[in-house]
């Protein structure tokens, strides 16, 4: 097979059984994954991305090298099948070969009101919600409306890595607050947030679930923050693109559930359908307020662009995914509930703490940086640098030193800004198999140090 035969070796490549990229010994363990998922759909069965130009999967394997990685464990989508109700929407729409402009139906628009409402609780105003390509051009676009160039954007950290780029494409400077931890747990530090307001902080972005340390926050914690932002003058960005993914005993509270109506009304929220459904390429989302003010200005700045096929998914997701999505949510958290036994069992390297939400872990992972020297392997490789750039960490240090010894991709925590050193954040949205298979080989290479 060729190189110059991308299509054979795509094709190849997802007739691959993911245990072919895997030791024997460890593919056998791996087969005895506890079966979950006895329902209607399959989230057990592991479904090949490889050859579809994933960033998960395929540009790993890009950089890499097919022979280093086995599993993808780092962007936040989801290994998993489509929900039906997705496919058949898309095969149907597909049968009319036209492709003109697509107006916005009152369909979709129903579509993400009646979900909100359904789901959360939440009353959308139709004409107080904004339509857009994604979580990321909605942000944009009100940090354009209130954060001028040159100004601050207020964060807790560690947060989500895609903020930061929001950030600097509007010419802004992330103002970066590291949350407080005790016992691997992470709260917001008020007192800093007070401190740190300033005549050029407008804007604050609350990740809500709390990607990467999987924080739902409380009524309570949302309320101070809301409160301390409100008689300051910052607007609350509520970007709760993870609510969906709650584990066992924990709630998502929307921030504009809060009782405080001033609070809310000092909000923009911002929601898609990308993670609940896996549809991130499908370029939809939305955001709303209850202030008329904050929506008519943002409408400036918002392009309401979006595909035939991204609407067509999206719709019949909100519409008729529920009970697909419903299935999925406990077998996320048993996977929660997997790694965290697996890694207090047996990687003594690592800690981490059962996230109350999203399907991401936050792993500690000082310990295997002081084993495997990364500190001191990212200083040299910092010396040797020859071009000015970013600077090497010792998360990345790790991150390729887990693909080339565990044949795991997971994302370097310094990537999440300030308190991400120390950790690295790994996507466990994918078959308990393939889960398994990246734990042991993770396990099995710490074993040998
Ligand atoms: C917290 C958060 N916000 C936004 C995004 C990206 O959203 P979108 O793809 O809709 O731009 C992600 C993706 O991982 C995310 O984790």
């Amino acid at each position: 097979m060729s190189k110059s035969d991308p299509l054979n070796r795509r094709a190849f490549l997802r007739n691959v059984p993911i245990s072919a990229f895997a030791g024997a010994a460890l593919a056998a363990e791996a087969g005895n994954a506890e079966a979950g998922g006895s329902g209607k759909y399959d989230f057990d069965t592991p479904y090949s991305r490889i050859g579809t130009d994933s960033i998960k999967w395929d540009r790993q394997i890009r950089i890499y090298g097919k022979e280093h990685i086995a599993v993808g464990m780092g962007i936040a989508d989801m290994d998993f099948r489509a929900a039906p109700c997705i496919t058949k929407a898309l095969t149907e729409r597909i049968q009319h070969e036209n492709w003109g402009y697509l107006d916005t139906p009152r369909s979709f628009i129903d579509a993400i009101v009646n979900w909100n409402k359904r789901r959360y609780g939440i009353t959308v105003n139709p004409d107080l919600l904004l339509l857009n390509t994604g979580v990321h051009p909605g942000i944009i676009a009100a940090l354009r409306t209130f954060s001028p160039p040159g100004s601050k954007v207020l964060m807790m950290t560690p947060i989500y890595d895609g903020f930061y780029g929001d950030i600097s494409f509007c010419g802004c400077t992330p103002e970066e607050i590291p949350m407080k931890v005790v016992n691997g747990r992470y709260s917001m530090d008020f007192e800093a947030l007070e401190h740190r307001i300033n005549h050029d902080t407008n804007t604050l972005i609350l990740c809500n679930p709390h990607n990467p340390t999987g924080n739902c926050w409380s009524r309570e914690d949302m309320t101070t923050l809301g409160e301390i932002c409100t008689r300051r003058r910052v607007v609350v960005l509520a970007d709760e693109i993870h609510c969906d993914f709650v584990t066992n005993g924990n709630k998502y509270t929307p921030y504009c559930t809060l009782d405080n109506k001033e609070i809310v009304r000092n909000s923009i929220t911002f929601k898609a359908a990308s993670k609940s459904f896996s549809l991130a390429a499908m370029k939809c989302a939305w955001l709303f307020s209850e202030n008329p003010d904050y929506i008519a200005r943002v409408r400036a700045n918002n392009r309401q662009d979006f595909s035939t096929l991204g609407m067509i998914a999206n719709r019949a997701a909100l519409t008729e995914g529920q009970e697909w999505l419903d299935e999925l949510l406990p077998y996320i958290d048993a996977n929660h509930a997997f790694v965290d036994s697996f890694i207090r069992e047996r990687m003594p390297l690592v800690k981490t703490v059962k996230p109350q939400g999203t399907y991401l872990s936050w792993l500690d992972v000082s310990r295997l940086e002081e084993k495997i020297g990364a500190k001191e392997m990212a200083v040299e490789a910092n010396k040797k640098a020859v071009a000015p750039g970013k600077p090497v960490t010792p998360e990345m240090i790790v991150e390729r030193w887990l693909v080339e010894n565990a044949k795991v991709q997971v994302n370097p925590g310094s990537a999440y800004g300030l308190g991400g050193a120390g950790h690295m954040r790994m996507n466990i949205a994918t078959s308990r198999k393939t889960l398994e298979l990246a734990l042991t080989n993770m396990a099995s290479a710490m074993a040998k140090l």
